[in-house]
């Protein structure tokens, strides 16, 4: 929970490849109820593998309690069309993402996602209403070089352009550091809210919907302290959403 108790933080569990569809899907199953409950108070957004979003959409459509929301991981840059072994962003809002992660560092850097094409993919995720979720972040060596602030500049703006456009009512920019990915360590709570600080300057007055979410090694351990950041909306969540109970207690405590 938020330190200001009006807040309702949202929660997104990236859980990438790491685990199989049927061991997402039997996982989901055992957490069902806990996690709903926990959806009750809080935004839990469960961004399993591209197999596994059906069968999990599935099982809340056959609830009676539907407090948990799904999320992509990657869309298509392209609205359909010869592409092979891409996933259109209507596709996956059809199969139930209602959020989609994009520009994550592992797809930046792995599938050379450049930031114009992260601000395309937003605008495709937009077309379906799947709430974007972009992610931004400085390697250890900008950092180092002192130019964290100018990086995360670069990768917001054309997001920034094409959000504006669209003036898409809500969506989130999740600033995940690329050292503090699975890395265990973080950056302070100081250095997130400075960062958060001067990205909340470069959004425009008219984008009053977009959120600010911090991802990179969030943990039971470091979620007090980093939920104290005023302008913090909520977290990205990896390696530690994998654990029903670790996730549990980033989100209760
Ligand atoms: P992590 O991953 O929590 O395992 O550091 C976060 C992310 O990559 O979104």
């Amino acid at each position: 929970m938020s330190t200001d108790a009006t807040k309702k933080l949202v929660y997104v569990a990236n859980w990438k490849m790491n685990m199989p569809a049927i061991q997402s899907t039997e996982w989901f199953a055992k957490h069902y109820e806990a996690l709903s409950e926990l959806g009750r108070t809080e935004r839990i957004v469960i961004c399993p593998t591209v197999p596994a979003l059906f069968p999990l959409y599935s099982m809340i459509l056959a609830k009676e309690q539907q407090t948990i929301m799904l999320g992509a991981q990657d869309c298509s840059v392209h609205a359909g069309g010869p592409f092979t072994g891409q996933i259109a962003a209507e596709d996956l809002k059809a199969i139930g993402a209602q959020f989609c992660i994009l520009g994550h560092s592992e797809s930046r850097t792995l599938l050379a996602d450049t930031s114009i094409t992260v601000a395309r993919k937003c605008a495709r995720a937009l077309e379906h209403y799947m709430l974007p979720i972009v992610c931004i972040g400085e390697t250890a060596q900008e950092r180092a070089a002192g130019n964290t602030l100018e990086v995360l500049e670069g990768q917001l703006e054309p997001v920034l352009k094409i959000l504006t456009e669209t003036m898409a009512p809500m969506n989130f920019i999740a600033y995940e550091p690329v050292w503090a990915i699975g890395s265990g360590v973080t950056p302070t709570p100081e250095e997130i809210a400075a960062v958060f600080d001067h990205l909340k300057n470069l959004i425009p007055a008219n984008l009053p919907g977009l959120h600010l979410l911090y991802g990179g090694s969030v943990t039971s351990k470091n979620a007090p302290e980093l939920k104290k950041i005023a302008l913090l909306s909520g977290f990205l969540v990896g390696n530690a959403s994998l654990d029903f109970q670790e996730f549990k207690k980033i989100v209760e405590c």
